[in-house]
């Protein structure tokens, strides 16, 4: 068995920003499912919000406008005192992360360069071309290694270990060595990111399975919000590689079979800086109608930078040429780029507050993995990586005052010693009997989401959902991994997240049905308006003693910012 105070899991940006701020006057543990510096942060584009007022249009910006804009984006559903938290904090996290080295753009008076986003009033977005969750992942990561902080990569959390409403730890799978570890530990941390996998079209990195949440849950955590997906407009067609919104921001077009730019017909004006949620239902409307182009792989619309000149894309978005011609043999430069929607974000996640606690005593979540929720029905871009360091260090100063608190009881080992045996029977079972193969349920987990609980949603297609989850489940029961050796046994560790990826699948789909209205990413063709009277609300998600969701709603905390018509 395993001690440490602190269990942090996950070593993405929220993760490492907790360790370094908890390392200094506590034994903290980082365990993650893959090395640190290939969590999923690493992919982040676009770049993180911050009221700096560097670019020159925008001198008058503050916090409290980007929290308005935040605040409206979200469709009023964010938690308004969380946003407000978040957005003052940010110029402070910015520079923080500048002094520990990051190494952000510029403009020529040296100031940090900030480049318009999607939904924003101000250019606000700070950058490092477009690499800029690269940047920041490294810039934690040397911290969190010259902080010391002990990491353990490749240990994939199956159970978390609550007793009599305290968090006790978990038990991993420890996949170099093979064994089966339970972790004791004062006070747990879940950074372990966000959903996009459930789906089929998705800009996520394979890890991206939902699996801390669906942990959670099934450990009797509630969840929130989970019906709230967001699709990025811009993905890479045939290989659903993100295509940054900074490609809008820097001024590229999104135009359709006819020529046209077509935003003018949806958002005259913001045209492709609208929020995602508008600009993605505006491109699948336009490939819906017919005027999208054919690609043997699906529709697309076309994203043009050819205007902005070889110099401006090669200093701004030099990733994105790059990936555009290894990936399909197109040069920006010369061509548009083929792109299509596709799933980027979990706005829903584990039910936390604005000190990153749970219902559970000594259970925190941050990050994607977590709904405090700052993001409401609809995430601005550059909004996300801003979340994961202001609750990452947020996490690092309510923890402390956890554990100093009194009353705390000391983790029963036996506890997790029973814990760690049943996991090992699971094991057991999971590797001698079925016939079912993993990889084939999860195939037809993912195209049943995106068929039928995408951009978007009716009630017949949500019933067909929860009906093919349903299915589903049912074949999970016999499923079979091919090898029973537990040492680098991906497949083993795959059959063990999906089980929590059908329980994730089925409150997003189960959320989405009963939500009659249109809020955000959550479109219903049946109910296209936003209904504030019966919907300004969150819901949130326990597993009921029949192991099905049970649902229930909770209020949204408006403070400054009363719910209008949102335009765009
Ligand atoms: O488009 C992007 O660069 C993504 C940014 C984000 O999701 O915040």
């Amino acid at each position: 068995m395993h001690y440490h105070d602190i269990l942090i899991v996950g070593g993405g940006l929220a993760g490492l920003r907790a360790a370094v701020g908890l390392c200094e006057r506590y034994d903290v543990g980082l365990f993650s499912k893959v090395h640190p510096i290939r969590s999923h942060s690493i992919a982040a584009q676009g770049g993180i919000n911050a009221a700096l007022a560097n670019n020159p249009n925008s001198r008058d910006d503050t916090w409290e406008k980007h929290a308005f804009d935040t605040i409206k984006g979200s469709d009023y559903l964010a938690d308004q005192h969380a946003v407000e938290i978040m957005c003052k904090e940010a110029p402070n996290i910015v520079y923080e992360m500048e002094h520990w080295g990051c190494p952000f753009s510029r403009f020529p008076d040296r100031s940090i360069a900030q480049r318009p986003f999607g939904g924003a009033g101000y250019p606000r977005t700070c950058y490092s071309t477009d690499i800029t969750g690269h940047v920041l992942l490294n810039t934690l990561y040397e911290r969190t290694v010259s902080k010391g902080v002990k990491v353990y990569p490749e240990w994939f959390v199956v159970d978390l270990v609550i007793e009599n409403g305290q968090c006790h730890g978990v038990i991993a799978f420890d996949l170099i060595n093979g064994k089966i570890i339970p972790i004791r530990a004062r006070a747990t941390l879940f950074a372990t990111g966000g959903y996009g996998r459930v789906y089929f079209y998705s800009t996520n990195a394979l890890i991206n399975t939902g699996s801390g949440i669906g942990v959670a849950y099934k450990a009797g955590v509630p969840i929130k919000d989970m019906e709230f997906v967001q699709f990025h407009p811009t993905a890479l067609i045939g290989t659903n590689i993100l295509m940054t919104e900074a490609c809008r921001g820097e001024g590229g077009y999104l135009i359709n079979n006819k020529g046209e730019r077509f935003m003018e017909r949806y958002v005259p004006i913001a045209m492709e800086l609208a929020p995602r949620d508008i600009v993605s239902r505006s491109i699948q409307t336009e490939i819906d109608e017919g005027r999208g182009f054919d690609h043997p792989l699906g529709k697309y619309i076309n994203l043009d930078l050819r205007h902005l000149g070889e110099n401006k894309i090669q200093e701004k978005l030099p990733g994105i040429r790059k990936i555009s011609i290894d990936f399909i043999g197109i040069d920006p430069v010369h061509d548009p780029i083929p792109i299509m929607p596709s799933q980027h974000y979990s706005m829903g996640g584990i039910d936390t507050n604005i000190r990153c606690e749970t219902e559970i005593k000594g259970f925190y979540g941050a990050g994607e993995c977590a709904c405090v929720s700052v993001h409401g029905a609809n995430r601005l871009g550059g909004n996300s990586l801003l979340d994961t360091i202001v609750f990452g260090k947020l996490a690092s100063f309510s923890i402390p005052e956890y554990l100093e608190s009194d009353g705390l009881t000391t983790p029963d080992e036996s506890f997790l010693l029973r814990k760690k045996e049943e996991i090992e029977k699971k094991i057991k079972r999971l590797t001698s009997e079925g016939s079912e193969r993993p990889f084939s349920i999860q195939m037809d987990l993912s195209r049943t989401m995106s068929a039928c609980v995408g951009i978007f949603r009716t009630k017949d297609e949500l019933e067909k959902a929860l009906v093919d989850i349903a299915g589903i489940k049912e074949r999970y029961k016999r499923v079979k991994v091919s090898s029973p050796k537990l040492h680098m046994n991906y497949e083993l560790m795959n059959t063990l997240e999906l089980e929590f990826m059908l329980e994730v699948a089925h409150t997003i789909a189960l959320g989405a049905l009963l939500r009659e209205e249109s809020r955000g990413a959550h479109f219903r063709r049946d109910f296209p308006a936003r209904n504030d009277a019966e919907w300004l609300k969150h819901t949130i998600a326990r597993i009921g003693a029949d192991g099905k969701p049970a649902i229930s709603f909770k209020e949204v905390v408006i403070t400054n910012y009363q719910p209008m018509e949102r335009k765009y």
